[in-house]
């Protein structure tokens, strides 16, 4: 479970260890990801793991370190994404582009590439990239965030080709306006009103995390067996407004 320190990563990790799952917490920031398996109600059936997905040393050593503990992966969350400015395209920096597109594509490429040999040699596996309405739609964020999404969405697909007979299953997640930290308006002051467009959403609510974390559970569990490479919205109808919800 990659992002695991806050938000939708530490929701998934709460509800995979209460259905039995041994559960590595990775996040670049360790501190958030102790504090993940600390409030766990059975935090012995957890691990914190520093890893930077955006590194590749950093991702091998961290999948190193779960296969030396557990000897297997049955299952990668590539959950870990970072938001952008929200800038028109003509303003945004180099800089800005490739540490968006970093952590949210290369990212799950790097983990991906990491764990799916684990996988092969078990001979089953599952894969949950966590992409977002805007791997379909404008206006959630900016070029590189839309963008990012977009290719998680194609990553999974590809996946999807390449290892689906091979016995690993591979889904992406597209939530819509979920309360974590990086949604929540306050969290960031350059992002569109959100209470705006959640007053026009179907739903007229935010999602929580805790049920982003519900659909990994199934999209993870053996019950899933027939789903192979979806992007599976939750998002209380928000790409069925026809109009821009901003
Ligand atoms: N919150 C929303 O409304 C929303 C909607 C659609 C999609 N998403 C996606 O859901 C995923 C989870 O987002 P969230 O809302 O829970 O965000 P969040 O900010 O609450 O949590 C993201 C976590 O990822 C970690 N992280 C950032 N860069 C990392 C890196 N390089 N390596 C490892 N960990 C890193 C952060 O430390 C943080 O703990 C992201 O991919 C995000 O794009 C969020």
């Amino acid at each position: 479970m990659t992002g695991a320190g806050s938000g939708m990563g530490r929701a998934m990790v709460g509800e995979f260890v209460s259905r039995g799952a041994y559960v590595a917490a990775l996040d670049i920031n360790m501190a958030r990801a102790v504090e993940t398996v600390e409030k766990l109600e059975k935090p012995e059936m957890a691990i914190p793991v520093q890893v930077d997905v955006s590194d590749p040393q950093s991702v091998q050593r961290g999948v190193e370190t779960i296969i030396a503990r557990w000897g297997r992966i049955d299952l990668l969350c590539n959950n870990a994404g970072i938001l952008d400015g929200h800038a028109p395209a003509h303003e945004v920096s180099l800089e800005e582009w490739n540490r968006v597109m970093a952590v949210n594509l290369t990212g799950p490429f790097l983990m991906s590439r990491a764990v799916i040999p684990q996988m092969l040699a078990q001979g089953k596996g599952a894969i949950i990239n966590t992409a977002s309405t805007s791997g379909f739609s404008a206006a959630g964020g900016g070029s590189a965030y839309t963008a990012s999404k977009h290719g998680v969405i194609g990553l999974t697909r590809q996946l999807t080709f390449e290892y689906g007979a091979r016995g690993i299953r591979v889904n992406s997640i597209c939530p819509g306006a979920t309360a974590t930290p990086l949604a929540l308006p306050e969290h960031n002051a350059a992002s569109p009103d959100m209470d705006l467009a959640i007053s026009k959403v179907p739903a007229r609510r935010w999602c929580q995390p805790e049920e982003i974390a519900k659909l990994a559970a199934f999209l993870g569990s053996d019950d899933a067996d027939y789903v192979h490479g979806s992007a599976y919205v939750m998002d209380g109808g928000w790409l069925t407004a026809a109009r821009d919800p901003f």
